[in-house]
């Protein structure tokens, strides 16, 4: 395993084929997508709902971008069956700690791939009848949607590819990289 702490953008390493998206582009989205959040929101005050694990470093950035009011709560979810595959079938690890009854929600996820597990999420928050729900992503695969599923804030679309860094992870590495990364494929054969 390659010294992740030693790894600079732009270094070649082997664990990743490549830098999809750099730590200046990332941020500078996202400033852009709080500040189309706070004004889309103005005069309320937000339920930040972020998907554990993979969404915390999204969230940490996106809510300091965020000038309305804003409360914070967290759900952990788990596919289950085999890591690499969405099933649709949906475990809730952690429930959120407050009622969302009449709230204004925003979900915020790392990436939408199939767009399973947001369609479960999404009935599951509804059912709960919060005042409105909206979803927001830093990053899309549309190629890989096997439903359709409402996305109101989209970071990046990307190509089909595995990719770690930035919250994401492969069986729990490479979360703490300030960048998207490409996984180069040898990683995951091993
Ligand atoms: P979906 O149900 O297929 O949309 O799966 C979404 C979840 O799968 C995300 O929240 C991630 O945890 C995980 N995931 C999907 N694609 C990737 C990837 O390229 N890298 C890391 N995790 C991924
Ligand atoms: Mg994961």
């Amino acid at each position: 395993m390659a010294n992740l702490y030693a790894l600079g953008v732009g270094e070649v390493d082997t664990d990743f084929q490549r830098v999809l998206i750099d730590r200046e582009t990332l941020q500078r989205r996202i400033a852009e997508m709080g500040a189309q959040i706070s004004h889309d929101y103005q005069g309320k005050t937000i339920v930040l709902v972020g998907i554990l694990k993979g969404a915390v470093m999204f969230l940490a950035d996106l809510a300091r971008q965020i000038t309305v009011p804003s409360e914070f709560d967290f759900m952990a979810v788990s596919s289950y069956g085999q890591s690499s595959v969405s099933t649709g079938v949906v475990r809730i690890i952690k429930d959120l700690d407050h009622t969302i009854e009449g709230k204004d929600v925003l979900v915020v996820e790392d990436i939408i791939d199939t767009g399973l597990t947001l369609a479960y999420l999404r009935e599951v928050l509804l059912a709960r009848r919060p005042n409105s729900l909206r979803v927001c992503c830093l990053l899309d695969k549309p190629g890989r949607r096997k439903v359709a599923v409402p996305v109101d804030y989209r970071g990046f679309e990307i190509p089909d590819e595995f990719v770690v860094g930035y919250g994401l992870d492969y069986r729990e590495m490479y979360r703490n990289l300030g960048e998207i990364y490409v996984l180069s494929p040898h990683v995951y054969k091993t």
